[in-house]
């Protein structure tokens, strides 16, 4: 077996072992439905909830730490574990990015009636930015644990009492690896917009990311994704994938924002090649 350190954030307690693409075996991707007690009893979540704020918009979360979740998923001292836990549990730094430059950029205004895919959405912050603007929002998430634990308790805590069993139906949930995922789609499915933050950490996964967006990315569409120029350890990075999207022929991409300081950031905005 062939391992390395995989240092996501280039800082030294923030390490795992990534392992061989053959040894991995993906999680299947299935569709995770609300149940009724998350609907209706909500009291423990509200104790526990938090404010996202960024401007005007407020997005209530709540986020379990690790020892509130099954202890066979996640490592004490990893972020992530390749093919077992993706990282779901937290908020990470691009997220912010990707709801600023939201906010900020008249032509990704338009979210009303908008078919939204929220890749690997962990909290959910993205896809509920666009829900509250009126757009009809499916949240991937790796693990099923985070879209049962989190995201579903996290759209619910948006939505006000009367309207939430009405509302949540304009919302969709999956667990499970993309390929699997977008196998598990009907033929039909296709978004307006797809909205992904901190997911291209692993190159092993580029191929299964870019099909998923040729497939599901309408023709019109278009998908921002916010993540790290460089990931210490793994070579995946902005640079990286936005090569391999331009390397298919039918999408293209392009860098919309840079961050200024500290660990450099950017935002793609990614196409279909117009024929
Ligand atoms: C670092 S977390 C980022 C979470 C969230 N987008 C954020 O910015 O806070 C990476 C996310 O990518 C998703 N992910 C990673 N690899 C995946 C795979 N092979 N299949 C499906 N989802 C995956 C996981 O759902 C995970 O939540």
């Amino acid at each position: 077996m062939t391992s390395f350190k995989f240092n996501f954030s280039g800082t030294a307690d923030d390490t795992q072992q990534l392992e061989d693409k053959a040894e991995i075996k993906w999680f299947d991707s299935e569709q995770v439905i609300p149940n009724e007690d998350q609907l209706k009893n909500f009291e423990n979540v509200i104790t526990h909830a938090k404010m996202f704020t960024y401007g005007d918009i407020e997005i209530g979360h709540v986020l379990l730490d690790k020892s509130q979740v099954d202890e066979n998923l996640v490592d004490e001292h990893c972020d992530l574990v390749t093919g077992k836990y993706e990282g779901g549990l937290k908020i990470w730094e691009c997220t912010y990015d990707l709801i600023e430059y939201l906010t900020e950029n008249e032509e990704s205004k338009d979210w009303e009636k908008k078919n939204i895919l929220d890749l690997g959405c962990g909290a959910g912050i993205l896809g509920i930015y666009a829900f509250l603007n009126g757009s009809l929002v499916t949240f991937q998430d790796y693990n099923k644990e985070v879209i049962e634990k989190i995201t579903i308790p996290n759209v619910l805590l948006n939505i006000e009492d009367e309207d939430r069993e009405n509302d949540i139906s304009k919302c969709t949930f999956y667990c499970g690896d993309w390929a699997s995922f977008d196998k598990k789609l009907s033929e039909n499915v296709q978004y307006d917009i797809i909205l992904t933050s901190e997911t291209i950490y692993n190159v092993q996964n580029y191929d299964k990311l870019i099909n998923l967006i040729i497939n599901r990315l309408s023709k019109s569409g278009v998908a921002y994704v916010a993540a790290k120029t460089y990931y210490f350890g793994v070579g995946g990075g902005t640079r990286q994938f936005e090569a391999d999207v331009n390397k298919t022929g039918v999408l293209k991409s392009e860098v919309v924002w840079k961050s200024a300081g500290g660990i450099q950031r950017e935002i793609l905005k990614i196409n279909h090649v117009k024929s």
